[in-house]
């Protein structure tokens, strides 16, 4: 099975491209689902038809299915909804409210996850499309496994003893129902359930993330942030599509000097996403809803070629741990060292090659470390980061 995932900033048009290329792939004979996991979904717009929980039939080899984590959790695990309805009614909340919304942080996460994971292990579809919610939230789904897996290792085993034990003392004098070994041990099944996906999310052969952004500073920047993280937790962005650009012969004033904006973003984007395709989208004359807009958007985008096709299969920024220290990895082929300058301003990193360059924002762990050195191997960049002398002192204190 093929998994692919669109993120971007709200608004962008995520669900229309998401939409769109799933329209494409039904037609080129896959059978395709698309999947919306942003709470505010959007995905039945699109297709201008309602859309449900579960999976729905939308076309020829095409079905279509809005997540909503508040159903998963009362479908599958009750004792932890029972819980939160609990939690959420003695804060003052009404109880058939609290049932509505009583939902634990992390849930819509959760509630994704266990949908694609159903998908990808069912195997009664070729393509599966992920529309996901902004970018933060999108990161958010992607780096929950580890958490959950960190969580499951670290702290479930010690916080369920300490809560067998405590639980008699602290609940007269608590304003809120205690987790119960009913609760901790439902909270247990659904995170085993979780282990594997990150395998899943991560092989190339499998699951590629595309970045869909506009052509203005504050997307651009999102996206590229995006770009960062999704490759330090080892996701492989395989495609940037722009959207909604400007048609070349505009006459009008105002829109010629958006057109100037527009040109100076497209240049940075393809700086920065360097060895990624880049699949431009006009800006069209209606909005992108119904299946014969989403087949005109998908065709801009693909032109003839495979929508499912892996575009790129392996990262060009990496960060790999090397004992103490932090490795970036950047592929930057056919150049000397001598030509490469690094320096660093507000936790980001420029790279300067010749005329080209690239700033890179560093996740929070390189940020707080120094650079020390760069080098040229294989044709890559490899620039080392090493802990501050005073962090150091402080852990062995
Ligand atoms: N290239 C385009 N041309 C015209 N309208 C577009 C284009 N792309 C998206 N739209 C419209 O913009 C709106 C927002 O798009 P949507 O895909 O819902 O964004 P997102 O999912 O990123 O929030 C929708 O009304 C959609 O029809
Ligand atoms: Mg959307």
């Amino acid at each position: 099975m093929r998994v692919v995932l669109f993120t971007g900033k709200g608004g962008v048009g995520k669900t229309s491209v998401a939409a769109a290329t799933a329209v494409r792939c039904a037609a080129a004979g896959y059978r395709t689902v698309v999947m919306s996991t942003d709470p505010a979904h959007s995905l039945g717009d699109s297709f201008d038809l309602e859309l449900g929980s579960d999976s729905v039939q939308v076309g020829d080899k095409l079905w279509a299915h809005e997540v909503s984590s508040l159903h998963e959790m009362q479908r599958h695990w009750a004792k932890l909804h029972e819980y939160a309805v609990e939690v959420f009614s003695t804060q003052g909340l009404d109880e058939v409210l609290a049932d509505e919304v009583a939902n634990p942080p992390g849930m819509d996460e959760v509630a994704s996850l266990m949908w694609i994971k159903h998908y990808t292990a069912r195997g009664e579809h070729d393509v599966l499309i992920v529309d996901c919610a902004p970018t933060g939230e999108t990161l958010q789904l992607l780096t929950f496994p580890d958490a959950a897996k960190w969580w499951l290792d670290k702290i479930y085993p010690w916080s369920r003893r300490a809560m067998r034990l405590a639980r008699p003392v602290l609940q007269p004098m608590m304003h809120m129902p205690l987790p119960s070994d009913e609760v901790y041990a439902s909270l247990k099944d659904l995170l085993v359930d979780l282990d594997g996906m990150r395998k899943v999310l991560t092989d190339p052969e499998i699951t590629t993330v595309r970045i869909v952004l506009n052509l203005e500073k504050m997307v651009v920047k999102e996206a590229k942030r995006a770009y960062t993280y999704l490759s330090l937790f080892g996701y492989v962005t395989d495609a940037v599509i722009v959207n909604r650009q400007l048609p070349s012969d505009l006459h009008d004033e105002l829109f010629q000097k958006w057109q100037r904006i527009h040109h100076r973003y497209q240049l940075e984007v393809e700086q920065s996403f360097a060895g990624i395709p880049i699949f431009n989208v006009p800006l069209f004359d209606r909005e992108v809803v119904g299946e014969k807009m989403l087949a005109r958007m998908a065709r801009a985008i693909y032109g003839d070629g495979d929508p499912s096709a892996r575009f790129v299969t392996s990262n060009s920024q990496r960060i790999d741990k090397d004992g103490q220290d932090f490795v970036l990895s950047l592929k930057v082929p056919f150049v000397e060292k001598s030509a490469v300058d690094l320096s660093r301003h507000n936790g980001e990193l420029f790279v300067t090659v010749g005329n080209y360059r690239r700033e890179i924002s560093l996740p929070r762990v390189l940020a707080r470390r120094d650079t020390a050195g760069a080098s040229i191997e294989d044709g890559e960049l490899r620039v080392r980061f090493v802990r501050r002398p005073e962090a150091a002192k402080e852990t062995k204190r």
